[in-house]
């Protein structure tokens, strides 16, 4: 399309462009809110456990004592992968990124689990698809981590949480109480958000009546890249190579200037904040004074306000968790792997959710190519 031609019913990136109707989240830009199946975000990971939205997600409602207990135990037996999965793992090249680690790992995965021969219609096996899926994530990230780095796997510990289990993997040692809260109320942000392009993809693979792991891999690799998940790890090199409060005004005037997309800034449904950076800026900003490391916070400021006095943009989630994941020891290429643990309870709810009234997913196109060409045989071309 030439840079002035516009037709009627395209909208370019589908920018506005209703792609279904969802119960699962509402994103309100005016007043930067956002609910999961009614309940606000910010409840949720102020109060709540993961494994509770999680469960909220998958279920539709916030689970009582003994069906939270009931699941989470179910998560506990189910967190194991089969060693073919490691096996698998140890063959890729140790420069690989992680979050190419998590699709191998669910792509060698998926042909193991009791219901992979299920209908992909089967709304029962689904779910039960969908909390190995979610049990098995933090193990894959976790101990796909040590493998890359030439370590073991370690077999996951029955008293830990989702967010312990990913920790202790990735370290090999008993995560600290309060680490583990502030990656645990992460992960409830990270869970959910509508049609974000990776939900939308993942929706667009079940439509076909493909398989639930079909969905999630697709989630993956939609997920990696910089403009999505992948923006919390550039945010952190961005704030790397900055370095230094005393450069950080003259840094992001250039950058402006040069016209750099500043990465965890900006969003294509909150015109205001983003919810979630409003709340993990908070915890992000108190975990650098508690960790005598409050450099990534005062650069931090100094971005938000010349973003938000230059360009009226405002960090999103990404921004605060990246520096927040850096003050708690966590390595950088793991960022985007942590949002998949927490993002695969989200996918596997819109999997559900298309599935209970599915239609496929074609939209149309506009053709500019040429219309009239006449053939040559090969040899004559
Ligand atoms: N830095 C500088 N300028 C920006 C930024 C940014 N981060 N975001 C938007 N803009 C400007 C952009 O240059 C454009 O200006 P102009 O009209 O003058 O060319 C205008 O704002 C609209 O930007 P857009 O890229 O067309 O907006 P979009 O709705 O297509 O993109 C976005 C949304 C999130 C991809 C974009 O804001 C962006 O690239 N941000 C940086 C990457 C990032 O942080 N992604 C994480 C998104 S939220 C969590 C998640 O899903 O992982």
């Amino acid at each position: 399309m030439s840079a002035t031609t516009t037709y009627p019913n395209y909208s370019p990136g589908l920018e506005g462009v209703i792609g279904g109707i969802t119960n699962i989240s509402e994103i309100v830009s005016e007043t930067s809110t956002l609910i999961y199946r009614g309940y606000d975000v910010h409840e949720l990971a102020s109060k709540g456990s993961f494994e509770e939205t999680a469960y909220l997600l998958l279920y539709g409602a916030l689970p009582n004592r003994a069906q939270l207990d009931e699941f989470v135990t179910t998560l506990k037996n189910e967190r194991e992968v089969p060693t073919e999965v490691y096996t698998a793992l140890k063959q890729l090249p140790k420069d690989c990124h992680p979050m190419d680690i998590a699709k191998v790992g669910f792509a060698v995965y998926a042909p193991f689990d009791p219901d992979y021969a299920a209908p992909a219609t089967d709304q029962d096996a689904n779910r039960r698809k969908a909390v190995r899926i979610l049990a098995k994530a933090s193990t894959i990230v976790g101990n796909g981590h040590r493998i890359r780095n030439g370590h073991e796997p370690l077999k996951p510990k029955a008293e830990h949480t989702i967010a312990q289990n990913f920790l202790y993997l990735m370290s090999g040692n008993e995560p600290d109480a309060k680490t583990a809260h502030v990656l645990d109320s992460s992960l409830t942000l990270y869970a959910e958000h509508g049609y974000n392009a990776s939900t939308f993809a993942c929706r667009v693979t079940v439509a076909t009546l493909s398989d639930i792991y079909s969905g999630i891999v697709t989630g993956i690799g939609t997920l990696k890249g910089p403009l999505h998940g992948g923006a919390n790890e550039e945010a952190m090199k961005m704030i790397q190579e900055i370095g230094s409060v005393d450069r950080a005004e003259a840094w992001i005037r250039d950058a402006l200037a040069t016209k750099k997309k500043i990465m965890g800034f900006g969003h294509r449904e909150y015109k205001k904040r983003d919810p979630r950076a409003i709340y993990l800026t908070k915890v992000a900003k108190e975990l650098c004074v508690e960790k005598g490391q409050t450099q990534w916070s005062e650069i931090a400021d100094i971005l938000e306000n010349v973003m938000e006095t230059e360009k009226g943009i405002y960090p999103n989630v990404d921004f605060p968790a990246a520096y927040a994941y850096y003050v708690l020891g966590i390595p950088i290429d793991l960022y985007t792997p942590i949002f998949v643990i927490a993002r695969v309870s989200g996918w596997s709810a819109h999997v559900l959710e298309q599935l209970a009234n599915n239609r496929l997913i074609r939209p149309a196109c506009i053709y500019e190519g040429p219309k009239s060409a006449t053939w040559v045989p090969v040899d004559e071309r």
